[in-house]
């Protein structure tokens, strides 16, 4: 039998950037809130999983009445976030136990596919850490600002066959990732597999998928909802 499953929902982010009174987390999209998108993503991947659900203190009591208003009953554990988003994994790891398999995903993150999540847990169960990546498709500059102006930094060339992209859900056995987590915060740790790979950890990868995009700005929600309406007729 393989190893207990939770998963780790990221949304203590305030999402500013989106403009709205809202976080973008519980922007609806198809009547539905983006983090309840998401979550159901890995109920319908891996029934049984166990859900830890990381938010803004200020948004617990919204999440839960929005939760009980839309009858969606599946058992979260919620966790209050921290300063940054490495705060706040740390204090949802208090939550999962030794000898688990955990996947950390970003909550606005909804249009990860159930397969790629399925067999990524598959996979982990054998290697410690498992991180999707889609390979870079675009030229990419190595600039420098000086002011509002951007400049050619000289030699310093972007090799675009060696460049992927990172994605979530990121996965890891849990007692790799929380003996990672003891490390001091550090402003390099932009994502898990940096503060495992730091911690000393061999990280392996799998090909992510483009439309996994993390929603950031109004675009990004236009592609989200477009994406959603054409999978639900298909
Ligand atoms: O800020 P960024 O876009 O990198 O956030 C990625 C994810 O981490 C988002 O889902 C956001 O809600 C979450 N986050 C968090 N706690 C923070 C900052 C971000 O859970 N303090």
């Amino acid at each position: 039998m393989g190893k207990r499953r939770y998963v780790i929902i990221m949304a203590a982010g305030s999402g500013t950037r989106m403009g709205g009174p809202l976080p973008k987390q519980f922007i609806e999209i198809r009547g539905k809130a983006i983090l309840q998108h998401t979550i159901e993503t890995f109920l319908q991947a891996c029934p049984g999983i166990s859900v830890v659900t990381v938010l803004n203190s200020d948004y617990i009591e919204y999440w839960r009445s929005y939760c009980l208003r839309r009858n969606f009953t599946c058992p979260q554990m919620i966790v209050s976030g921290g300063f940054t988003r490495f705060h706040s994994v740390r204090n949802a790891l208090d939550k999962i136990p030794e000898g688990a398999v955990v996947a950390v995903h970003d909550g606005v993150r909804p249009l990860v596919s159930s397969g790629l999540v399925r067999e990524m847990f598959e996979k982990a169960e054998t290697v410690p850490a498992l991180i999707p990546v889609v390979p870079c498709v675009d030229t990419l500059k190595v600039l420098q600002k000086d002011g509002e102006k951007l400049e050619t930094v000289e030699g310093a060339v972007a090799d675009r066959s060696m460049l992927y992209a990172a994605q979530t859900p990121q996965i890891f056995h849990s007692d790799t990732i929380k003996a990672a987590y003891s490390l001091a915060y550090d402003t390099m740790f932009t994502d898990d597999a940096s503060v495992v790979q730091k911690y000393g950890k061999s990280l392996s990868y799998t090909i992510g998928e483009r439309l996994n995009i993390k929603i950031t700005t109004q675009e990004d929600l236009l592609l989200a909802e477009a994406v959603m309406s054409l999978r639900i007729k298909g």
